[in-house]
This record gives C-alpha cells, sequence and structure tokens, in this order.
C-alpha cells in the first residue's frame, strides 16, 4: 500500500520521470550564448526579408518599365511571383522568378498556374546572386540598398544595353535613376542600362578624323576629340549624344552605339581600345 505522500507527490513524479529521469535542470547561462540560428535551421539565409509589393505598385512598375508583349523579364527575390504573373497577365510578357526560398517557389507556382499564365513564367530556387542576366529586357528588384550596390556592377557588366532596371524602393546609390516615381507610400526608381563607351576611339567627320577619349560615369561621360572638350555627353541604352566644337562650332552628335562602332548618320566613331 503506497504511502500518502508518495500518493501526494505522484504527479510530480511522473513529470520527473517524463523530463528524463533525473537529469539536471540547465543551469541559467548568462551572456551571448544563446544561437537564434540553430531555431531556423534547414531555412535559407536570406539576404532581404520577404515583403510583398502592393498590386498597385507591382502595376506601376510594370508600366514604368514599359514591359511589352515580347519582353523577358527577370525578378531577383521572386517571393510570391507576382511581378511576373502581373506581367504575363496584364502585359503579356515572359519571364524567370528566382527566389532561395523554396516556399516560395512552391507557392508562385501555384499562383502562376492559378493565374493561368503557368505556360509564359518560370520560377526556380536559386541564389540571386548566382543567377545570369543577360536574357532579360527588363529586371524587377524589390530587395536591399545593399543588395542593389553588389548587383550594380554585374547588372553594368553582363545586361545589353537597353535593358531596364525597375526597383521598389531602393536606388542604386551613385548611378542615379533615370526616373523616380511616388505610387502611395512607394518610390520606384528606373535605370536603363547605357552602353559601353569608356576608351579610345577614332571620330570620323567629313572625311577627317580625330582621337576620340571618352570617361563613362554610368550613363554620363566626358572627353575630348582631339583638342576639343565632349560636352554634354549622355547615353540612353544604346542611343548616344555629345556636344563639341571640332573647329567650325559646337554641334550636337547623336548615333547609336553598336559594340566597337558608333553610328551617327554623317559621323562614325570606331574603337581602337
Ligand atoms: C522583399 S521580397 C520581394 C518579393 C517580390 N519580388 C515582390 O516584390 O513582391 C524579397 C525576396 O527575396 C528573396 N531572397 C532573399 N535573399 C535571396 C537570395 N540570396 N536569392 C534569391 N532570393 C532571395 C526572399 O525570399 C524574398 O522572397
Amino acid at each position: 500500500m503506497p504511502s500518502r505522500s508518495l500518493v501526494r507527490a505522484m504527479p510530480a513524479l511522473l513529470v520527473f520521470l517524463a523530463l528524463g529521469c533525473g537529469e539536471p535542470a540547465p543551469q541559467p547561462q548568462p551572456g551571448n550564448g544563446f544561437d537564434p540560428a540553430r531555431f531556423v535551421q534547414g531555412r535559407p539565409r536570406l539576404d532581404a526579408p520577404y515583403i510583398a509589393t502592393d498590386l498597385e505598385v507591382v502595376d506601376a512598375m510594370l508600366g514604368l518599365a514599359q514591359v511589352k508583349p515580347d519582353d523577358y523579364v527577370i525578378d531577383l527575390g521572386s517571393g510570391d511571383g507576382r511581378i511576373l504573373i502581373a506581367a504575363a497577365r496584364s502585359n503579356g510578357a515572359r519571364g524567370l522568378g528566382v527566389d532561395i526560398d523554396p516556399a516560395r517557389i512552391r507557392e508562385s507556382n501555384d499562383n502562376a498556374r492559378a493565374a493561368g499564365v503557368a505556360g509564359r513564367v518560370a520560377f526556380r530556387r536559386q541564389d540571386l546572386f548566382q543567377t545570369p542576366l543577360a536574357e532579360a529586357d527588363v529586371l524587377t528588384l524589390y530587395l536591399l540598398p545593399e543588395v542593389n550596390l553588389r548587383l550594380r556592377p554585374r547588372i553594368l557588366a553582363e545586361m545589353r544595353p537597353g535593358t531596364r532596371v525597375v526597383s521598389h524602393d531602393f536606388d542604386m546609390g551613385e548611378w542615379r535613376w533615370d526616373q523616380r516615381q511616388r505610387v502611395g507610400d512607394a518610390t520606384i526608381y528606373l535605370w536603363t542600362v547605357p552602353a559601353r563607351v569608356g576608351g579610345n576611339w577614332t571620330l570620323s567627320v567629313g572625311g577627317r578624323t580625330w582621337p576620340l577619349v571618352l570617361e563613362q560615369h554610368y550613363q554620363r561621360f566626358a572627353g575630348t576629340a582631339g583638342t576639343a572638350r565632349i560636352e554634354q555627353g549622355g547615353l540612353n541604352g544604346e542611343r548616344i549624344r555629345f556636344r563639341a566644337d571640332l573647329g567650325e562650332g559646337r554641334r550636337t552628335f547623336e548615333g547609336r552605339v553598336s559594340g566597337n562602332m558608333i553610328e551617327g548618320g554623317d559621323w562614325r566613331a570606331t574603337r581602337v581600345g
């Protein structure tokens, strides 16, 4: 017959046994020994948190980038896929979304199927820093300022001149935006990837030639044509414009950059270095 005190102690004894037969209770640990990463093991490390763009802002981003049916749109960090799904549904575009979080990719595929655009958009689990960018006509971003800055050199080096880049809320530091728009509480920014023109060229005008030296700073450039200063140099994708006085009064030069050639009607330039 168990004693009365044992009966009274039974519930506590059962809890004690269930908790591991007398393992000592953990001692409180002073200091910063707590490692929150242990509690998110298996979850991907995000370079930007998941926050979806409001649909009104999505529409404005696609409008600012003038997304058209033959455009291929890449959304880096594509969340639930809403930007690409809207681009496919409303603008007829095709696209690729990449996200590091597999839950977002599952959600995006479900959303694309429900929206009837699964044949036009694809979602891939991938690190955005490993995603090739060269195929895109339009790049959409809603990330963080430092992530935009890490992407900036790749955008300028890998993407075709004329590619439109649109970012929700965050700019590109010293690469100044071409257009900026407020949408409710949000700000959206547009850049057009400029042709790469820095270096040495030979400028030919009316049967004469000048050494043309250009120093490029994003979509702006300065330099010299012979002894003349290049003024108001600007690029819009592959379209180039500058002013210079080659001895017959200051004139405007307008043309199109195509690799190592610039064609401008009555003038042209060929890259020499
Ligand atoms: C602010 S949300 C933007 C979602 C969507 N583009 C939109 O505008 O609605 C950022 C997304 O980037 C994803 N992300 C964060 N770091 C990433 C990385 N290194 N590679 C790919 N995706 C990443 C997150 O999982 C999240 O879905």
